[in-house]
């Protein structure tokens, strides 16, 4: 839901203020960083970036009157701040990215349940699963090897004009909740990287009905709270907890996230599981960064996501005027799995032009216009509050005239997405595979085989394998389509053998 009214005095920046003032003090710095504030550079560096970013680099000094210079305490502060802003009962700050924030909401899920699923508490089994859509993000699968728990997969739909995955309905949850053995959580990823969403407040109804948390990858909306013509966030949906990019949509330094928890039992536990997940020595511009971050959202973040609502709504409409493109719009809304959609992305198909996303792509770039993301048929452009008239002129311009160069009849016809074809068979829980023994093997002669990593055909970022599957015919058919169509695959023990790492027999 979109909230305005805050509980705390959101135009306060404690962390940022504290971290100015320090520079400001001229204090000796005898501690770390070794750059001792920009003294000691390398001359070209120097140049490049100026000593700014160097003098504000100090790590556990702080000054804060309010805090007797306690950096912990001023951090507590800001995080407060983020929780009143973000509507969370606790926020805290990340700084190794949504990555961090996604394997500490699983470990914490799987200490919760823990007394649960051990029979003994020196059990060497790994017991307990999360339903969870393929298309979750590799982080995921990380998290999953963490904590000890194994996937049990949603099925989703593919999108065969867009080539995009499509949320799964909320049958398709019922039916992996009920195959699922000891579920812990549900998980889902919310807004997709296109933007596009599913039911979300259904899925944790469901998750209420099994008495379990709802855990959101919400890497793509950090800004959904700040602006109603954007989705509900996760939390007011009903989410136990969600990690925010912050990094991808505000304007904060990258690998600086957020992590949010709307239940007591998570917030206690996270100070201690994020202790083991992030380094000790936090980037305190990152920090500074997530602190002004949350006061612009919460002070501005209605007008400066109005301008961007409004810029990509024009953008979007003059992009489905040029003959050749074709821009994702409302209407996609009309598809029966997708419930909300970001329209500050843009979606953009190319293939009537005879182009992949990745020939669009760098013909753009020729043009000074770099895109987030080339599928098989589409690019994916993002305009947030950093974009202006301008610079979305400029991106309207370059797709005309890619258009007008591409005009005339279709040479190339782009490369479709073989039907993914999938094993399903978890034989072992992804941290038994990755902690077993392997070995490389062909992947042409691996049926039967065990997998100890992932295998992903980019695009779609879905992976074909993941630790613990069974190898079967058709995931590796499946795979060798992919290659032969020429989709990159990533993975490889040996890319050029094509070998795959697997799982030693017993
Ligand atoms: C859907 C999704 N989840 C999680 C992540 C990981 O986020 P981060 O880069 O902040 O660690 C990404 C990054 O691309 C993502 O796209």
């Amino acid at each position: 839901m979109f909230r305005s009214g805050y509980r705390l005095d959101q135009s306060k920046t404690p962390f940022l203020d504290g971290l100015k003032q320090y520079s400001l003090d001229g204090i000796i710095p005898f501690h770390t960083p070794g750059h001792k504030q920009g003294r000691s550079l390398d001359k070209e560096l120097r140049q490049a970036l100026g000593e700014l970013p160097f003098r504000l680099d100090v790590s556990d000094e702080i000054s804060s009157p309010v805090h007797d210079n306690n950096s912990e305490a001023v951090l507590r502060e800001a995080e407060a701040l983020a929780a009143d802003a973000f509507g969370a009962d606790r926020t805290f700050f990340l700084h190794n990215g949504t990555t961090a924030g996604i394997q500490a909401m699983l470990l914490a899920v799987r200490q919760l349940a823990g007394h649960r699923l051990f029979r003994s508490r020196f059990s060497q089994e790994d017991v307990g699963e999360v339903i969870l859509p393929r298309s979750v993000h590799r982080s995921v699968f990380g998290g999953l090897v963490l904590a000890g728990l194994t996937p049990r997969f949603v099925q989703e739909t593919w999108d065969e004009e867009w080539n995009i995955p499509l949320p799964a309905s909320i049958s398709a949850w019922q039916t992996a909740a009920e195959a699922a053995n000891q579920p812990v959580a549900f998980l889902e990823t919310y807004p997709s990287y296109y933007g596009i969403a599913g039911n979300l407040g259904k899925v944790a109804q469901l998750a209420a009905e099994w008495s379990r948390p709802l855990l959101v990858d919400e890497a793509h909306g950090a800004h959904f709270g700040f602006h109603p013509g954007l989705p509900p966030t996760a939390l007011s949906l009903g989410a136990a907890a969600s990690a925010q990019s912050a990094h991808k949509v505000l304007g904060v330094l990258t690998q600086a996230s957020l992590l949010h928890t709307s239940r007591q039992e998570l917030s206690e536990l996270m100070p201690a599981i994020l202790g083991i997940l992030q380094s000790t020595s936090p980037s305190f511009l990152l920090y500074a960064s997530l602190d002004a971050g949350r006061r612009q959202m919460a002070v501005e973040g209605r007008r400066l996501w109005q301008q961007a609502l409004e810029l990509s709504q024009a953008a979007r409409e003059r992009i489905n005027q040029i003959p050749g493109l074709q821009c994702l719009d409302r209407e996609i809304l009309t598809k029966p799995e997708i419930a909300c959609w970001d329209p500050t992305r843009l979606l953009i198909r190319v293939d009537l032009l005879g182009l992949s996303g990745s020939q669009a792509e760098k013909w753009l770039r020729q043009e000074g216009i770099q895109v987030e993301l080339a599928g098989l048929n589409h690019i994916l452009v993002l305009v947030t509050i950093g974009d202006g008239p301008s610079e979305v002129g400029r991106l309207v311009e370059a797709l005309g005239k890619l258009a007008q160069v591409h005009a005339g009849p279709v040479q190339y016809s782009p490369v479709r997405l073989p039907k993914p074809r999938v094993s399903g068979k978890i034989k072992l829980s992804p941290r038994r595979a990755m902690l077993s023994h392997w070995h490389a093997k062909e992947l042409t002669r691996a049926i039967g085989e065990i997998a100890a990593s992932s295998l992903t055909p980019y695009p779609p970022g879905i992976p074909a394998l993941v630790p613990g599957e069974q190898i079967t015919a058709e995931s590796i058919e499946y795979l060798e389509e992919c290659w032969q169509r020429g989709i990159e695959i990533r993975g490889w023990a040996d890319v050029e053998s094509k070998t795959i790492w697997v799982v030693d027999a017993d």
